[in-house]
């Protein structure tokens, strides 16, 4: 039977490309949505992957959401992909703490109340795939994100640890880390902030999602077991560690 795979925040964006790519690689996908029904809608009849509406923040919500698709689908989730995630830019003296909460919760609270929920399972299974979408300014930090790399930083950090309590039960727990992509995300930001960051970037250009997506395949396939732990870096060149 196709193994199951849950992508969080998968109807648009780089998430929606991660949906996509895992589907055409031949598993069953699920994908979740916050707030976009419209996008989450054209997403699903496009793609007839099955949608769900609720708000990884809310760890309530995350559990009856799990919980239902897991009834509906008649599987257990064996491949969680943590991409859903939010910005609230603004520096530091500026900024509220309904913008730090809001980031942290939503990108790093998240991690944990999915994680929690399907962890059980993978391990009484002895197999399974937690692939955490960071971001480049997790790795490097980013004027006006005090917010948003502490919240990818973090995820990093969960990655690794889960990764060394899981190792013994076939599940591999990993962080990719994107670049700048072109995503609704990264065109909000101010066009003359972001000519500079392209000029960052050695490749030149921004990421396009399905080369994020390529790189969370690689690391849910079967063949992959052996890595662990590790950050995998898609940025174009721009920060290289
Ligand atoms: N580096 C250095 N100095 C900077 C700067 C930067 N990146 N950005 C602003 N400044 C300077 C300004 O030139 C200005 O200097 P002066 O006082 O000499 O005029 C001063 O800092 C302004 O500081 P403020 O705190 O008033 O900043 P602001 O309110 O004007 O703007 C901001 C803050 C909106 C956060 C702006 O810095 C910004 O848009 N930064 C980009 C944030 C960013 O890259 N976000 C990425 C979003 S995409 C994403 O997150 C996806 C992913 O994973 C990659």
């Amino acid at each position: 039977m196709a193994r199951l795979a849950l992508v969080t925040g998968g109807t648009r964006g780089i998430g929606a490309a991660i949906a996509k790519r895992l589907h055409s690689d031949g598993h069953r996908v699920a994908a979740t949505y916050e707030g976009n029904e419209a996008a989450a809608r054209a997403f699903e009849d496009q793609t007839a992957i099955p949608v769900y509406r609720w708000d990884v923040a809310d760890a309530e919500a995350c559990r009856g959401g799990v919980q239902k698709l897991q009834a509906d689908l008649g599987q257990q989730v064996d491949i969680l992909i943590n991409n859903a995630g939010i910005t609230r830019d603004a520096s530091l003296h500026k900024m509220t703490p309904e913008q730090w909460h809001a980031v942290i919760e939503a990108d790093l609270s998240a991690c944990f109340n999915m994680c929690r929920l399907v962890i059980e399972g993978m391990r009484a299974r002895n197999w399974g795939r937690i692939v955490n979408v960071a971001s480049i300014n997790g790795q490097k930090g980013q004027f006006g994100q005090t917010n948003y790399a502490a919240a990818k930083a973090g995820m990093i950090g969960f990655t690794k640890a889960l990764a060394l309590e899981s190792a013994r039960k076939g599940i591999t727990v990993n962080a990719v880390a994107p670049g700048y992509t072109a995503t609704d995300m990264v065109t909000a930001v101010d066009p003359k902030v972001l000519e500079g960051v392209i000029a960052q970037i050695p490749v030149g250009r921004l990421a396009q999602s399905v080369e994020i997506a390529h790189a969370v395949a690689f690391l849910v396939d079967e063949r992959s077991g052996f890595i662990t732990g590790s950050t995998l870096s898609v940025n174009g060149g721009q920060y290289l560690i």
